[in-house]
């Protein structure tokens, strides 16, 4: 597959065949994403692959607590865990919202999940100083998430980056045993998808690109 082509068509994958997802095959798909880049090339991610049905099913527990709240405000008309605005809805509103499967699935269906965990003391965070939410140490970590699933889109496999089990984050390193200094980037399922959707609906370039200023000229 070309690389445009698979850049156009990685889709965000939730629902799998039974087909399962060798580890030489996942192997030849982290060989290829292990290229991707990180701050001072500090390379402080480390990867869990999980197959165990124990384990997996803890992590589905473990994305319900964000989920819930995700799924409150966005029923109340929010942007789900922005962090400009606080949730409108009270956190009995948040308790009593039911989880559908949907949000569950994945994990427990996939034939692998990756859980990608990155060393806090390898990252650059240069805008940690900002009186705003973190955004420039994920920026060591998440190509790797994303090389991840390109290189599996390449190889006919899919997935989804979900990122409801961080606001877990104690409790999936201790399921992982995994020392208390790594953050989780993301809990990533892959499998076989069961649909490949291949029309992603995404903003026109002229709607992204401006030039020379914010205000300027979109680039056409
Ligand atoms: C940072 C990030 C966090 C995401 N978290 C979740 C998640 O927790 N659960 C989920 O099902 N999808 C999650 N997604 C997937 C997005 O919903 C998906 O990529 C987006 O809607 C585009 O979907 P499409 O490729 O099918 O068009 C996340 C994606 C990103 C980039």
């Amino acid at each position: 597959m070309q690389l445009a082509e698979a850049m156009r068509t990685t889709a965000a994958v939730r629902e799998f065949t039974d087909d399962p997802l060798p580890d030489d095959v996942l192997a030849g798909i982290l060989e290829v994403a292990r290229f991707a880049p990180s701050g001072g090339n500090r390379q402080g991610a480390r990867i869990v692959a999980v197959r165990d049905r124990a384990t997996r099913a803890r992590l589905a527990e473990l994305n319900e607590p964000a989920a819930r709240r995700y799924l409150a405000q966005a029923k109340a008309g929010e942007g789900p865990w922005n962090p400009l605005t606080p949730p409108g809805p009270s956190a009995e509103q948040i308790a009593g919202t039911r989880v559908p499967r949907s949000f569950t699935e994945p994990v427990l269906k996939a034939p692998v999940v990756l859980v990608v965990l990155v060393d806090q003391g390898t990252l650059a965070a240069t805008d940690q100083e900002l009186d705003r939410v973190g955004l420039v140490g994920g920026a060591s970590i998440y190509p790797l998430v994303w090389n991840i699933l390109l290189a599996a889109r390449a190889e006919g496999y899919g997935g989804v980056i979900t990122t409801m089990a961080a606001a877990q984050e104690p409790a999936v390193l201790e399921l992982l045993g995994a020392p208390a200094q790594y953050a989780v980037a993301a809990v990533v399922p892959l499998g076989r998808p069961a649909h490949q959707p291949t029309r992603l609906k995404r903003r026109a370039v002229a709607e992204l690109v401006t030039r020379e200023r914010f205000d300027g000229e979109p680039l056409a």
